[in-house]
């Protein structure tokens, strides 16, 4: 079986720790075994030296279409939900290094609430960015609901987290969700390019930069925690089930 998430160093762009979502044929959704491997590779870039920046990438066409909706629905139907994803999320919200991401295409759920934990998203102008948490009887998660009205307000927060209302590039650029829309054969030169730049600088000093501009985090792990409590209860409601098996069946 092919690797769904590749993590790559590339030579051509030193200091830089690729992590890829490579399942196309599934929309890049990503299950727990594809959450630990980047949990790890998280974990990897910030205690290696060699590593100075971690992008994330998808594939030609689609960042990714979020939750596995067959993990959703094995959790529904009694299963564990494991600690997968919640790593993942503390992971990523304390990462000690820049995060960079390029998208391209889809981006639904977690494939668009990740890039609030970025620090610079670039993105081609046919990208939209979702999350229908609401639509299927869910809450927002990854700390969406503390980070997003605060970088967009509250009604692009609400539109989007809520309503489940598409964010086009443009809307997502002018929200603040993204920093930067170029062609979308340029999406991964561009993102590596920059991540390149950023991981030349003295690590030190763009260490506590990155720490000042993003300040205290630990209301962001506390949000982390408090969404997943209602998302897990809700992940076992009738409802939520009934819109699982309705993808499942379509
Ligand atoms: N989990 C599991 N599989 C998924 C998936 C997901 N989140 N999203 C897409 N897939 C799978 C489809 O089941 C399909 O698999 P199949 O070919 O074996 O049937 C394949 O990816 C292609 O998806 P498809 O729906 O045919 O492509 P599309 O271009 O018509 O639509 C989406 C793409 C992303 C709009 C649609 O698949 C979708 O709505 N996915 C669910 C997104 C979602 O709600 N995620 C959870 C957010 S919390």
């Amino acid at each position: 079986m092919t690797d769904q998430v590749l993590v790559e160093r590339p030579d051509a762009y030193p200091g830089v720790q690729v992590i890829r979502l490579n399942r196309p044929e599934k929309k890049n959704a990503i299950t727990r075994d594809m959450y630990a491997k980047m949990t790890n590779a998280l974990t990897v870039a910030g205690s290696d030296p060699a590593v100075r920046v971690t992008v994330f990438l998808g594939t030609d066409g689609c960042f990714s279409a979020g939750n596995d909706m067959a993990d959703f629905l094995a959790f529904a139907m009694g299963g564990s939900m494991g600690t997968e994803v919640i790593d993942f999320l503390k992971a990523l919200a304390s990462a000690p290094k820049p995060v960079v991401s390029g998208v391209d295409g889809l981006a639904i759920g977690i494939g668009t609430t990740i890039h609030l934990h970025c620090d610079l998203t670039i993105s081609s102008a046919r990208s939209v960015f979702k999350t229908p948490f609401v639509d299927l009887a869910l809450v927002p998660e990854a700390a969406s609901s503390l980070i997003a009205p605060r970088i967009m307000g509250h009604q692009r927060a609400f539109a989007l987290l809520a309503a489940g209302e598409p964010l086009e590039a443009r809307d997502a650029l002018e929200a603040g969700l993204i920093w930067k829309i170029v062609g979308q054969d340029a999406v991964e030169d561009e993102t590596l390019s920059l991540a390149t730049r950023l991981a030349k600088k003295p690590p030190e000093a763009l260490r506590i930069a990155r720490d000042l501009v993003r300040g205290d985090r630990s209301d962001v792990l506390a949000r982390i925690d408090e969404e997943a409590k209602h998302f897990a209860a809700q992940l076992k409601s009738a409802e939520a089930r009934a819109a699982f098996e309705a993808f499942m069946r379509r």
